[in-house]
């Protein structure tokens, strides 16, 4: 199966035996976008089973050089598309067609720390596609973590902690801007992240979800989710740390938020500042640094590995698609 690319060893990270992520480099039968899209569409199952069990794929040296050509591969792969617009994320992000956008449209100074994708929400994608439209110059990788080998380590350096996550599950705070931010990695409004015109379509649609909300005095609105899940099983049995703790407390800090203040217990107890530093500590022991060149395509498992992005100087432009 898969001939035409070839796996490549880069200084990954060993997780329980495998490396990870698993990189495949385009051999010179892929150098056109119409023979990636088929060769894509030709072998989705078993991509689609190394992913499940690596959480990641990374190809390295694709021909892909538009935003056109990144959806073209997006669509190859026959899964279907999770909607930027219907769902709760807090980024601010643009269309670059119907399936592809700009990962975010925070500064390049601004870190944006690991997570689960949209895993502060009800609902989330099942996994993640990005396309490298433009290698920074310097910095802007994107740190990928699986999340099982994160669990692991918790379970040695903080049982209590986990026990606590996994009975009581996690609750997150987040104040919305009354138009877009786009100095913070939070920035939606609350109007475009809720899909609503008015505070009172705000507060029915935030009702049906089971947030509780205020409104500030600038017309911000500040959310708090119902209990949401920060350990789940995978298909396999296999346990995952899925949540966005990490980006929450280290990121959630704007004008608006308080980072520390942003997490909580399922009953409302704050969670430990040491608790949480031993959990980012472990992110940060085991993430890879996907290192951008122009034309990569990475494939992440949104259940099993999280992702992030590191500060950069200069343009970067990676462009993402989430399938449902
Ligand atoms: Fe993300």
């Amino acid at each position: 199966m898969i001939p035409a690319v070839q796996e490549v060893a880069l200084a990954q990270q060993l997780n329980h035996g495998t490396s990870f992520p698993l990189i495949y480099r385009a051999e010179a039968e892929l150098q056109d976008i119409d023979a990636v899209a088929a060769w894509v569409q030709a072998n989705q199952q078993p991509l689609l089973e190394q992913l499940a069990e690596r959480g990641a794929i990374l190809f390295r040296g694709s021909p892909a050089r538009s935003d056109l050509d990144f959806d073209r591969v997006v669509q190859s792969l026959g899964l279907a598309n999770f909607s930027y617009a219907e769902s709760l994320s807090n980024a601010v992000r643009k269309n670059r067609t119907e399936r592809v956008f700009t990962a975010n449209e925070a500064p390049p100074e601004v870190e944006i720390y690991l997570h689960h994708e949209m895993a502060q929400t009800p609902v989330y994608p099942s996994k993640l596609m990005f396309y490298c439209e433009l290698a920074p110059s310097s910095g802007g990788a994107t740190p990928l973590c699986r999340s099982d080998a994160v669990l692991s380590v918790l379970e040695e350096r903080a049982p209590e902690f986990v026990r606590r996550c996994e009975q009581e599950g996690v609750r997150y705070t987040n104040v919305m801007p009354a138009s877009a931010d786009l100095a913070s990695g939070q920035g939606r409004s609350w109007q475009s992240t809720l899909s609503v015109a008015t505070k009172a379509e705000a507060e029915t649609r935030l009702s049906a979800l089971g947030y509780g909300f205020e409104w500030m005095a600038d017309d911000s609105l500040q959310a708090t989710t119902p209990v949401l899940p920060a350990i789940r099983s995978l298909d396999d049995g296999r346990r995952v740390f899925f949540n966005q703790l990490i980006a929450a407390f280290r990121g959630w800090q704007d004008a608006r938020n308080q980072a520390s203040k942003s997490v909580s217990f399922g009953d409302g107890q704050a969670i430990e500042e040491r608790d949480m530093r031993i959990v980012c500590d472990a992110g940060e022991e085991l993430t890879f640094d996907v290192p951008w060149q122009t034309g990569d395509i990475a494939l992440v498992d949104n259940f099993l590995v999280m992702h992030g992005r590191r500060p950069f100087q200069g343009k970067r432009r990676v462009l993402a698609s989430l399938f449902a």
